[in-house]
């Protein structure tokens, strides 16, 4: 991935615009560097409140600034700064990025403001998959080639791909929690798999007009009308589903896993990575006493940046992981569950027990956690990046979905991939004590066995030569193609 010869003189400008929040962040700053790296010129769109945290709890304005041609620039979301982006109020939080940030947007676009002197205007747009409803329609109006990318897994795309069948045959809306282990029929390649729980979460609506159901239908159909679709994936893994998905949208690039693939092309260049890419603080602590611990014995525990926790799920989580009397880190965000209104949060002998074998961070270096030797076990929520970063440490999964894409990654990870063991929803401190039980003993060969296989197509896929590798380059010279 060298720099390439520009025909009249000026590289191309990507513009890169995530869906504000970490886990599409966090991907879409890989991006950045992928193009960067490749002397690609990047005009790189967050929204302020997004921007202010990232600058304050991570190096990466610094980093970037080092790449010719690099710009940051911000554009408002629509809502204050204090109002709640997540949960209940989700929903407005989208409709206001699709009028007030869409506008914005493409006034930002016309106008010209999204380039710099070296190379003034944007050549080709890589937008949020979720957000292709209005990003797709503004790209077509001003002729700007757009490429798509989605942070979550094929198998989870494929399944949302295919609403509109499951509408059509009659399996949507689902008809009750009943039906929730039954398997689905309208998702090909699927069969035999999928469980009606197993649907991304916006399909568990009574109403299939439901405004999340629709929107997630119509941005599908829109990010399989740009010029291709970025997926952080290996073809290795997804092979039968990307097959399917390519009957949608034939130009898919599938460069993952994409934390791991840049790492290696930045050791290659020897330019060192951002020591955090997070809008959270970091506790890096963690990483001390994660060294003094035995090989494999920790169960690492996050359940991502957004999804949250009753207070009850909490303890008995807490009793789950103390009572397996194996050691863990549990990464408990400051927003991760509401405060019990009687104040009485956590048991007392919680805390205690907590203190022999535990250690609770309040954000962690997921990705150095994971590849460090002590972690024997994830208990995740299944978020795509977290799966990838598992996946590519060779750490089986205890899966927690909880929403959007995650119950459809957690089913591939248990059933299809057998590199971990599916919760069902459930918040039991029994459950949770033997599913631990069973990763770091009884189940323990079995799954390592499995993840270390995985483990080792993932980084072939990334190595040159391999799959990834390959995608990844002609991504790049697609982009090139587009500015002659
Ligand atoms: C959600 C979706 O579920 C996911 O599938 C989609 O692709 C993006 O949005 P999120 O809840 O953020 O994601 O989870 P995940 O995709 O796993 O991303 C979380 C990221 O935060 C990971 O890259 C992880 O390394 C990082 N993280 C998490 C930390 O760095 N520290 C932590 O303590 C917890």
């Amino acid at each position: 991935m060298e720099n390439k010869q520009v025909p009249h003189g000026r590289p191309p400008r990507v513009l890169l615009f995530p869906f504000p929040d970490q886990g599409h962040v966090q991907p879409f700053l890989n991006l950045a560097e992928f193009l960067s790296l490749a002397g690609v010129h990047v005009t790189f769109l967050s929204t302020h409140f997004i921007h202010d945290r990232l600058l304050l709890h991570s190096n990466v304005q610094s980093h970037f600034e080092t790449y010719t041609g690099f710009v940051w620039k911000t554009i408002s979301d629509g809502l204050p700064d204090n109002y709640p982006r997540l949960g209940e109020k989700g929903f407005e939080f989208f409709k206001s990025l699709h009028v007030v940030t869409g506008k914005l947007l493409k006034d930002m676009l016309a106008s010209g403001e999204l380039g710099s002197d070296l190379s003034p205007s944007v050549t080709c747009i890589i937008a949020d998959g979720v957000l292709a409803e209005f990003t797709n329609n503004i790209a077509t109006e001003l002729q700007i080639p757009i490429i798509f990318s989605q942070t979550s897994s094929a198998c989870s795309l494929w399944a949302s791909f295919s609403i509109p069948n499951l509408i059509e045959n009659g399996e949507l809306p689902i008809r009750g929690k009943e039906d929730m282990n039954k398997l689905v029929n309208g998702v090909p390649g699927m069969e035999g798999i999928l469980r009606f729980r197993d649907l991304p979460s916006f399909c568990r609506v009574t109403d299939v007009r439901h405004p999340n159901l629709q929107g997630a239908t119509r941005a599908n159909q829109k990010c399989t009308q740009g010029q291709g679709l970025i997926l952080n994936t290996f073809e290795e893994l997804e092979e039968p589903i990307l097959s399917h998905l390519r009957t949608h949208c034939s130009n898919i690039y599938p460069i993952g896993p994409t934390h791991t693939h840049l790492k290696l092309k930045l050791a290659k260049k020897e330019v060192s990575s951002p020591s955090s890419n997070s809008i959270f603080e970091t506790d890096k602590n963690c990483i001390t006493w994660l060294d003094s611990q035995p090989l494999k014995s920790v169960m690492y525990v996050s359940i991502g940046s957004v999804a949250i926790m009753t207070r009850d799920e909490l303890v008995e989580f807490w009793y789950g992981l103390v009572n397996s009397r194996k050691r863990f880190l549990w990464v408990i965000r400051p927003d991760l569950y509401k405060e019990a209104e009687d104040g009485k949060n956590v048991p007392e002998e919680l805390l205690e027990e907590t203190k022999k074998r535990g250690y609770v961070v309040g954000w962690a270096p997921q990705e150095e956690v994971l590849e460090h030797p002590a972690v024997g076990g994830f208990l995740t929520h299944s978020g795509w990046n977290s799966t990838m970063e598992s996946l590519v440490a060779g750490v089986p999964m205890i899966c927690w979905p909880r929403q959007a894409d995650q119950p459809v990654n957690s089913r591939y990870v248990s059933e299809v991939w057998k590199i971990g063991l599916d919760m069902n929803d459930v918040s039991d401190r029994k459950v949770v004590e033997k599913m631990v039980n069973d990763v770091m003993v009884e189940r323990k060969e079995e799954l390592v066995n499995a993840a270390d296989e995985m483990r080792k197509l993932a980084i072939k896929s990334v190595s040159e030569g391999g799959s990834s590798y390959c995608n990844l380059n002609r991504l790049i010279d697609d982009i090139y193609k587009i500015n002659e």
